[in-house]
């Protein structure tokens, strides 16, 4: 028995054969069909797009199977695609609206519903580029974004290369939790313009794509907007200890500790970097402790100096910025004596945001 099959019909021969038992020939092929109406959608979050689709026709033939999606999306540019498999009919992907995004979407079906080996359909694809305007040398530039603290984001950047002097840009950042775009409340000005954002208080903004648009305007020319996307986690900068002191027990034992810099950051996201120097030779290490033990290299050094910066390490964040360095805490070698010198570096405990 050969059948040659299209599409649907070669369910209804599967099925009538599940039905009554016949043998199918080892020629016969299922088929599925593709979803329906794949699109990508933008609400307007500054690059979460929605992906969706709609089911295969013919898939009522499949109701004892498991459908499943396989999706693959990208940014144009990248060389490599992301891959869900997922029975929903949407998918939500914080995506770069510089540059375009691709997606393509096929069914599968399940092996015990296709005699052992799964069925794909083929690819259903769609594109969406955001309408570009304007010269790419009005897109502002050095874009630069710090967390500081785990507290407060601050974002600045500089005006695109030589586009009018009545060009003034705006700011705008989406959340997964907020329910509108946002524009910046309090602007960094220079010479009245706006070159840099101050955030409020954000709620939860961390472990989440964090997106930003600064776009702008001007009457002589279009300006063509910027995208970026943070997790605020990642781009940290933390404050550095402000309280040090060293310790030498039998002329050779060295005690560091320093203390944990203040704020939201827990104890155990930090990692520290020390700056040590005795008799004129640096080191430097790295801890995730707030304390660490040495010993002398040179018994007839008279001096011990170090100071410590922070970081949010990798059990917290992929990534991080170095804080300030402490102030240099010293010992000074004194006979028959044993000491410790604290400080407390009253500059580092106000913190000095740049801009204000
Ligand atoms: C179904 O599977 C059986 C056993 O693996 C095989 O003999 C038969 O040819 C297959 N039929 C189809 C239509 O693939
Ligand atoms: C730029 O925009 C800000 C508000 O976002 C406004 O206060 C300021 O006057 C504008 N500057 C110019 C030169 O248009
Ligand atoms: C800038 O982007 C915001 C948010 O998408 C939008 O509401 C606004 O109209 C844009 N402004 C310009 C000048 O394109
Ligand atoms: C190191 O110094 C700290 C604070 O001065 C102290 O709590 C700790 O016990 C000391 N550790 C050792 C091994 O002496
Ligand atoms: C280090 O110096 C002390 C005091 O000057 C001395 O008693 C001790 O023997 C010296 N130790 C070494 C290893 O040189």
């Amino acid at each position: 028995m050969a059948f040659l099959c299209l599409d649907i019909s070669c369910l209804y021969i599967f099925l009538l054969c599940k039905a009554f038992g016949c043998t199918l020939a080892s020629n016969v092929e299922i088929k599925v069909n593709p979803p329906q109406n794949f699109e990508i959608v933008d609400p307007g979050y500054l690059g979460y797009l929605y992906l969706q689709w709609q089911p295969p026709l013919a898939v009522d033939n499949f109701k004892e199977c498991t459908i499943e999606y396989e999706l693959k999306y990208r940014n144009v540019d990248s060389a490599i695609w992301k891959t869900i498999i997922t029975k929903n009919l949407h998918y939500k992907y914080g995506f770069d609206l510089n540059k375009g995004v691709e997606a393509k979407i096929h069914t599968l079906l399940s092996a015990h519903c296709a005699n052992g080996s799964e069925v794909q359909s083929s690819w259903s694809e769609a594109t969406y580029w955001k309408p570009e305007q304007g010269s790419l040398e009005t897109k502002i530039r050095d874009m630069d974004c710090i967390y500081y603290n785990w507290q407060y984001l601050l974002c600045s950047w500089k005006p695109g290369i030589g586009v009018h002097f009545d060009t003034n840009y705006s700011l705008f950042y989406w959340y997964e939790g907020l329910d509108n775009v946002l524009q910046c409340a309090e602007y960094i000005k220079e010479n009245g313009k706006n070159i840099g954002c101050r955030f409020p208080k954000l709620e939860s903004p961390e472990y989440k794509d964090f997106f930003i648009c600064v776009n702008g305007s001007s009457e002589s020319s279009p300006i063509r907007s910027s995208y970026f996307i943070f997790e605020l986690q990642n781009i940290v900068k933390p404050l550095p200890p402000d309280y040090l002191s060293l310790t030498v027990k039998n002329s050779f034992d060295i005690n560091l500790t320093w203390s944990i810099p203040e704020g939201p950051i827990p104890a155990r996201c930090f990692i520290y970097e020390i700056l040590f120097t005795e008799a004129g030779r640096s080191w430097m290490t790295n801890t995730i402790e707030n304390e660490m033990h040495i010993t002398r290299a040179l018994n007839e050094s008279q001096e011990l100096c170090f100071l410590v910066r922070s970081k949010v390490n990798i059990y917290c964040s992929d990534d991080g910025i170095w804080s300030e360095w402490s102030d240099e805490h010293c010992w000074e070698d004194f006979p028959y004596e044993e000491r410790s010198f604290f400080s407390s570096g009253d500059t580092l405990l106000t913190y000095q945001f740049p801009f204000t």
